[in-house]
């Protein structure tokens, strides 16, 4: 039998706070006409308080699950892509797979920057393909908010936060994910990266005075590298898949820089509308920016079954890749009785988690060593 993963539920998250271009022209020289000639952007998401990329990850993934006919514990893998991660580790995916209750799940971060849900998405669709595993869910979900300094110009107008998640599911009907282009150059890893926290540079006071912990680029390479690469590894991934360049129905790039993805359709020979754009009202929110363009294309009607799609990222690494589709999914709304039964399968996650923490510390009592350590 030869297996096939498709998506099977999708769902995004984003923070409730909008921080506009108006906004931010306050905080550093910059202006909205700047930003929005420069880049497509008007407005991003920033996480507030109580939100986190675990969060934000664990809401999206939890949205994505109610789409579907599966419990958390029929899945056999949470992957989170993200260059905001909760800590080093723990990793992220493990946080999101205690607060869905996903029990019977192997779970790990994958980190390739704004490539990484490709990666991952790949990943997961190869393991079910394989027959490794039938369920996983698979999610981009960052907080760059948090790692960007807020007196550089040239990169606090471009990021956002949110969460975007897909679960796939193993088939016997072709279809769902049908190729993927993955490539990596280290030799630019300098151009786009967040140098101190971790085993090169550990925080110090110097590293923190001179803002190592945040986003550093050389927005003029990162730019003059995305064009480059946005058309090849479109064309590449069409034709492993054995399809033809008007066969596809929407391209859903990664969402850095509109004038980036207008290049890249120019590239291709292809009009814009075949290109799904929403970085006017998120920015660049990296790993996330292609689940959550993909939940609102399909929002918008401009996803059908049996649609054949391709998207594409580049990033950090650097990194870039592409993976084609077929989305045989028709659109469903989630009933009501999925959201009381995601009430009821959070409620039992919690108190599980709970019950988990409090044996340990039991046990800890018993054997005479203390297992409670604080944050
Ligand atoms: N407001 C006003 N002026 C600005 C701003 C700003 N926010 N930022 C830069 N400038 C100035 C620069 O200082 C420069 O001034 P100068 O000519 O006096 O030196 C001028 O604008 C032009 O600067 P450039 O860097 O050449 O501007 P450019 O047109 O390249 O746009 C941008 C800059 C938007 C950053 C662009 O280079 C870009 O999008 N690059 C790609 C970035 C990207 O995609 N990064 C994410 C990768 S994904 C990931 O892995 C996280």
């Amino acid at each position: 039998m030869t297996r096939y993963a498709h998506i099977t539920g999708w769902g995004m998250a984003v923070p409730d706070r909008i921080l506009t271009n108006e906004e931010i022209s306050k905080m550093v020289d910059t202006s909205d006409e700047w930003i929005v000639s420069r880049t497509g952007i008007r407005e991003r998401r920033i996480a507030g308080k109580g939100e986190s990329t675990a969060s934000l990850a664990a809401e999206a993934g939890a949205r994505a699950l109610d789409r579907t006919d599966l419990s958390p514990s029929d899945l056999d893998l949470v992957i989170v892509a993200t260059a905001s991660p909760e800590h080093l580790f723990p990793a992220t995916a493990c946080l999101v797979q205690d607060s869905l209750g996903a029990t019977k799940a192997g779970a790990f971060d994958l980190s390739a920057a704004c490539t990484g849900f490709i990666l991952a998405l790949n990943m997961a669709a190869q393991a079910i393909i394989s027959g490794s595993i039938n369920n996983a869910l698979v999610i981009g979900s960052e907080t760059l908010s948090r790692l960007v300094d807020w007196e550089d110009r040239g990169t606090c107008v471009l990021f956002g936060d949110g969460a975007g998640a897909f679960v796939l599911q193993a088939s016997e009907r072709p279809g769902g994910v049908l190729s993927a282009v993955m490539r990596s150059d280290g030799s630019g890893g300098k151009l786009l990266s967040i140098p101190a926290g971790g085993s090169r540079y550990p925080a110090t006071h110097e590293t923190v005075t001179k803002k190592m912990h945040t986003i550093r680029m050389n927005g003029r390479e990162v730019f003059r590298f995305a064009t480059r690469v946005m058309a090849g590894a479109t064309r590449d991934v069409i034709e492993r898949a054995g399809l033809e360049m008007d066969e596809i129905e929407l391209v859903i790039p990664h969402q850095a820089n509109q004038r980036i993805i207008e290049s890249a359709a120019r590239g291709l020979g292809l009009p814009m509308d075949r290109f799904m754009l929403n970085i006017d009202r998120y920015g660049n929110t990296s790993s996330a920016s292609i689940p959550i363009a993909v939940c609102e294309a399909i929002e918008r009607g401009r996803i059908r079954a049996g649609d054949h799609l391709v998207l594409v990222a580049f990033g950090g690494g650097l990194t870039w890749g592409a993976l084609a589709m077929q989305w045989v999914t028709p659109e469903a709304k989630v009933p009501p009785s999925r959201k009381r039964r995601r009430a009821i399968t959070v409620f039992v996650a919690r108190l599980r988690s709970l019950l988990r923490r409090a044996v340990r510390v039991i046990e800890g009592l018993i054997w005479g060593a203390s297992s409670h350590v604080e944050d």
